[in-house]
This record gives structure tokens, sequence and C-alpha cells, in this order.
């Protein structure tokens, strides 16, 4: 019996062979596919993760970037007063001095001048630290997944930026409230003298007058060569501000030096100054908007016909309207013009595209 299976097995000994390489390759090759399906759900859970990871850190740094926003508003606010000082011009005529009607023009082009400074400085100051913060929001993530990776200051800290550096960045912030808009008010009041320097504090004139008064002013101010608020950016970030590299830079300098270059790059792209055009035309709407409001309690209730666009109102009786808005579109939270800034679309889309690139493993990091 034994003899005969053994005889079999020689009869068909190629076939037994064929069938066994067969069923070992089979297991073989069974084991290699596994392995890989293992290896490509593992490779999907950790990108899953670094996704998770970074969707999460990306939004708790637009928070921050809100928090930091409305931080900084109250220091805008202090410098558009100390430079555009319209207070002591008010006391001043209240003593009915006899220079009154030169106070009078004075105030007539510090108020506008003030209201939309806070404009512009405001939507500057929104778009710029967002820009700031989601560069530093990428490198502090992708040191988050490669703590090794930074660099060694005095053998404790590890960073890819440095404390010192991150503060000194961030500072270009409060260099822009400090120097940079203040340089950049009187570059708008020029504007505004040209445009309103002639209008007599008697004219009437109407809510459709004072719209195109703003857009002349608007022109003059945003009188780019190819984006229309070019003309901004020199004020966000002045030159002198990048380090000295005339001596042998330190490593933290040539940093600083290139985190700088990176946000003059973003700066300088078309995508930020879309946002900053559409946060600007939001601004003069709400100053508009503020204006109108006035306009309307104008309006004769009795007179059912009366529209809005027939009111005329003289120029002194606006000044202290027009006045008034920086301390609306300046206000401490809730502030709603900044809420609304902050709400806008394009500029949650800037965050996320400049978030998208500084935090990618690829993305050449700084070598210092
Ligand atoms: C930032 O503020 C805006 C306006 O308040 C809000 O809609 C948005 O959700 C905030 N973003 C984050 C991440 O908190
Ligand atoms: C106001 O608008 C009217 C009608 O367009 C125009 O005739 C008038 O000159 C304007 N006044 C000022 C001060 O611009």
């Amino acid at each position: 019996m034994f003899s005969r299976l053994w005889a079999c097995i020689k009869r068909h000994r190629r076939k037994l062979f064929v069938f066994g390489t067969f069923i070992g390759g089979s297991w073989i090759l069974y084991r290699l596919i596994w392995r890989k399906i293992r290896q490509i759900r593992e490779e999907e859970d950790r990108q899953y993760l670094n996704f998770v990871k970074r969707q999460h850190h990306f939004e708790s740094n637009q928070r921050t970037c809100n928090m930091t926003v409305l931080a900084m508003i109250p220091n805008l606010r202090e410098t558009l007063v100390k430079t555009l000082d319209t207070e002591s011009i008010k006391e001043l005529l209240k003593t009915n001095p006899p220079n009154k009607l030169d106070l009078w023009e004075e105030l007539k082009i510090m108020s506008v001048t003030r209201s939309l400074a806070a404009v512009y400085g405001t939507c500057m100051l929104s778009v710029m630290l967002r820009v700031q913060l989601n560069i530093v929001g990428g490198y502090f993530y992708l040191d988050s997944i490669h703590p090794a990776n930074g660099l060694n200051v005095e053998g404790s800290y590890k960073s890819t930026i440095p404390q010192k550096v991150q503060e000194r960045y961030l500072s270009l912030v409060k260099q822009f409230i400090d120097q940079g808009l203040v340089d950049f008010i009187h570059f708008l009041r020029l504007a505004v003298t040209k445009e309103i320097g002639c209008l007599s504090l008697k004219e009437l004139i109407s809510l459709d007058n004072l719209t195109s008064i703003l857009d002349h002013i608007r022109e003059r101010v945003e009188c780019g060569v190819d984006k229309p608020t070019q003309s901004l950016y020199p004020y966000l970030l002045t030159s002198e501000q990048v380090p000295d590299i005339s001596s042998v830079p330190s490593p933290e300098d040539a940093l600083l030096e290139r985190l700088v270059g990176e946000t003059r790059d973003i700066l300088e792209s078309a995508d930020f100054h879309t946002v900053l055009k559409e946060s600007v035309d939001r601004g003069y709407h709400c100053v508009l908007d503020t204006v109108a409001e006035h306009y309307k309690e104008q309006l004769s209730p009795e007179d059912s016909n009366s529209r809005i666009h027939d009111v005329s109102i003289a120029v002194a009786k606006l000044i202290p309207v027009i006045n008034s808005i920086m301390l609306k579109i300046c206000a401490d939270a809730p502030n709603q013009f900044v809420q609304e800034l902050l709400l806008m679309e394009e500029l949650k889309q800037l965050a996320a595209n400049v978030y998208e690139a500084f935090s990618q493993e690829q993305y050449n990091k700084p070598r210092v």
C-alpha cells in the first residue's frame, strides 16, 4: 500500500512539484501583498493623522490671529489719535480764537484723514498679521512633527525659529503701527488735502457728492501701477527693517532676513493685494454707511417722498460725524468692522495658502 503511494508520487513528481511551488509561491505572494497593504494603511493613517494635526494647528493659529488683531487695535487707535489730534483743535475752537477759520479748515482735513487712515490701518494690520502668523505657524507645525530639526540655540531651546527671532519678526507689525502708519498718514493727508482742500465749509453736499469725493481720494492713494493697493506695501515693510548685512550676520540675523524676504514675496503677490483691496472696499463702505445714517436722520418724517439722495448737508456739519468714524472702526472688541474683516472668505483663503506652503515637509527650510 505504502509502495503504491510512493510509486504514484514518483509518477506525478513533476506535477506535484509544480503544484507545491505554486502553493508556496502564492503563499509568499500573499504575504508580500498583505505586507504592502499594511504599509499603505499605516502610511495613510500617518498621513491622516498629520492632516488632522495640521488642520488642528491651522485652526488654532487662526484663533491666535483673530486675537492678535483685536489686541493690536488699541495701539493703532493710539497712533491715530496722537498723529491726528483733532481733540486739541476742538478744545482750541471752544475758546473762540481769532484763527477760528484756519482751525476749522485743519479740522476738516484731519477728520477725513483720520477716518480713512483708520480704514487703511486696520485692513493693513489684519492682512499683514495673517500672513506673518501663518508663516510662523507653518514652521511651528514642521517643528512639531520633527522636533529635532530645529536650530539649537544655547543648547536648550530647539526650534526652527528661535524665540528671539520670532519676537523680532513679529515686532515688524509694531513697527508698522509706530512708524509705517505715521508715514502713511502723511501721504494720505496730502491726497485728502488735494481733494477737499478747496471745499468750502459752507458747501452743501449730498451723499453722492461725498461718495465721489472718497472715490477720488482713493484713486489718489491707490494709484499703483499694476496692483491697486501696491502703493500701500512700502509702509507695511520698510527696507531698514532688514538687518545690516555689511557686518557678518549672526545666524539669527540671517534667519530673520530670510523670514522678512519670504514675507516680502507674499506681500508682493497678487493674492495679497486682492485681499487687501477687498478689505479696503469694505472699509470705505463702512465709512459711507456711517455717514448715510446721519443723512437718514435729516429726512423729514412727514414727507414720505423725501429720498436720502436728495438730502444735502453743510461740510462743517459733517465734520464731527466723519471725525467720530475712527472710534467706530478702531473700537475695542466687539468691533463689528474688524469682525467683518476677520470673516472674509478671501482672508481665510490667503491664510490657508500661506500656511499650506510653509507647513509642507518638502518646503525649503532655513539653513543656519
Ligand atoms: C476668527 O474670527 C472670525 C470672526 O469673529 C470667526 O468667524 C472665525 O471663526 C475666527 N476664527 C477662528 C479660527 O477662531
Ligand atoms: C455735488 O453733486 C452735484 C450733482 O452731481 C454737482 O452738481 C455738484 O457740483 C457737486 N458738489 C460738489 C461739492 O462736489
